[in-house]
Formats: structure tokens, C-alpha cells, sequence
């Protein structure tokens, strides 16, 4: 483990090895930024996003939380989202999961954790709906990663039940919808569901705008 200290050193270090290969590196992040992508991902510090897409300072605008969940009371993210849609006009939304993950598993289980009970409470409830499906699984794990992949789903709908995204749908025909899951194991991503533009909205969710 990186000691505090050490972490300010690195940085350091970063900054030279920047300049050195481009002097107006940072001259040129400052002035704006314009990312095409914002991320919806898990808090877990093994998955960050720009290292695991290979991606740039300015390429991604970024949220996470535990077990990457959109909540349509979460001002936080509500923010985010409307600021990379409406703002930054990013062209793609991806909600990312990540199998084995603590807040999934948190979910599954009957202990009790506090203040973040209120939270998992979001993953027990689409558990629920779809105990029947888990009731056939055997395995741990696997039942663990299904719900995984389940919450990914959930979490892409809640999406497109928010004002924010169905509004800007028929404004600026975009974001694209992107449900991703990534394996801790390999190191890979996988692509769960895409939501185009103008794609269905259940009928309880759709606003008329
Ligand atoms: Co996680």
C-alpha cells in the first residue's frame, strides 16, 4: 500500500511525465472539457473506469456510488446526469457493474448494516422481483453475479424513466444507453443492453414533453 506521502510524489512524477511529452499538456486540459461519455459505475476501487477503457483526462464525466445505482431521489447523481446531458451534451451514457460485487452481495444478504441499509435497499427490491429466477440457481456466486447483471438492467431503465434523459431523447436525439458489466477476473468488459434514442418508455414513466 502507497503510503500518503507517497501519493503526492506520484503525482508529481505524473505531471513531469506528461510535460515532458507534450509542454501545453495541461495548458490545454485547462480550458474546457468535452467528454462524449459519462460513466454510472460502482465506488469499488478496483474498477476505475478511465484505466480500465483506456481513456484520457477530458474523455469522461464521471459518477459513482456503491453498486453503481440510479435513484430517481439522488440529487447528486440527477445532477450529474442532467449537467453531461444537457451541458456537456455527452452522446453515451454507460451504467457499469462489476461481478462479485460488495454492494450486490450486501444486498443478498439479512445483516443488518446501518445507514446503508436504506441504500442496498434499492438492489433488495430488484432482487424481489426476480426471486423466482434466483430460486433456481445454486450457487453463490452465481446467483450473486446474476443479480449483478439484473441491477445493471434495472439501473439503464431507471434512466429512461427520469425527465432528464426522455427530454433530451426528443431534443438532441441522443444519449445511446449503454448497460456494461466487468469482470474482475479478467479484466474485461461486457456489453448487457444498448438503449437507443426514442426506444420504449413504460407507460407509467413516459412524460409528456
Ligand atoms: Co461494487
Amino acid at each position: 500500500m502507497k503510503a500518503i506521502k507517497q501519493l503526492l510524489l506520484e503525482n508529481k512524477a505524473w505531471s513531469e511525465s506528461k510535460l515532458q511529452l507534450d509542454q501545453d499538456y495541461f495548458k490545454n486540459m485547462a480550458k474546457d472539457q468535452s467528454p462524449e461519455y459519462l460513466w454510472i459505475g460502482c465506488s469499488d476501487s478496483r474498477v476505475p473506469e478511465s484505466e480500465i477503457t483506456n481513456s484520457d483526462p477530458g474523455q469522461m464525466f464521471v459518477h459513482r456510488n456503491i453498486a453503481n445505482l440510479v435513484v430517481h431521489t439522488d440529487l447528486n447523481l440527477l445532477s450529474v446526469v442532467q449537467y453531461a446531458v444537457e451541458g456537456l451534451k455527452v452522446k453515451h451514457v454507460i451504467v457499469c457493474g462489476h461481478y462479485n460485487c460488495g454492494g450486490i452481495r450486501a444486498a443478498m444478504s439479512n445483516s443488518s448494516m446501518g445507514l446503508l441499509d436504506n441504500w442496498v435497499r434499492n438492489i433488495k427490491d430488484t432482487y424481489a422481483l426476480h426471486e423466482k429466477t434466483f430460486s433456481q440457481i445454486s450457487s453463490e456466486s452465481e446467483r450473486v453475479n446474476k443479480l449483478v447483471e439484473l441491477s445493471v438492467l434495472e439501473q439503464v431503465k431507471n434512466l429512461t424513466h427520469t425527465s432528464i434523459i426522455q427530454k433530451a431523447w426528443k431534443d438532441l436525439n441522443a444519449p445511446i444507453l449503454h448497460g456494461w458489466v466487468y469482470d474482475l477476473n479478467t479484466g474485461l468488459l461486457k456489453n448487457l443492453v444498448t438503449v437507443a434514442p426514442g426506444s420504449n418508455i413504460d407507460t407509467p414513466y413516459r412524460y409528456q414533453l
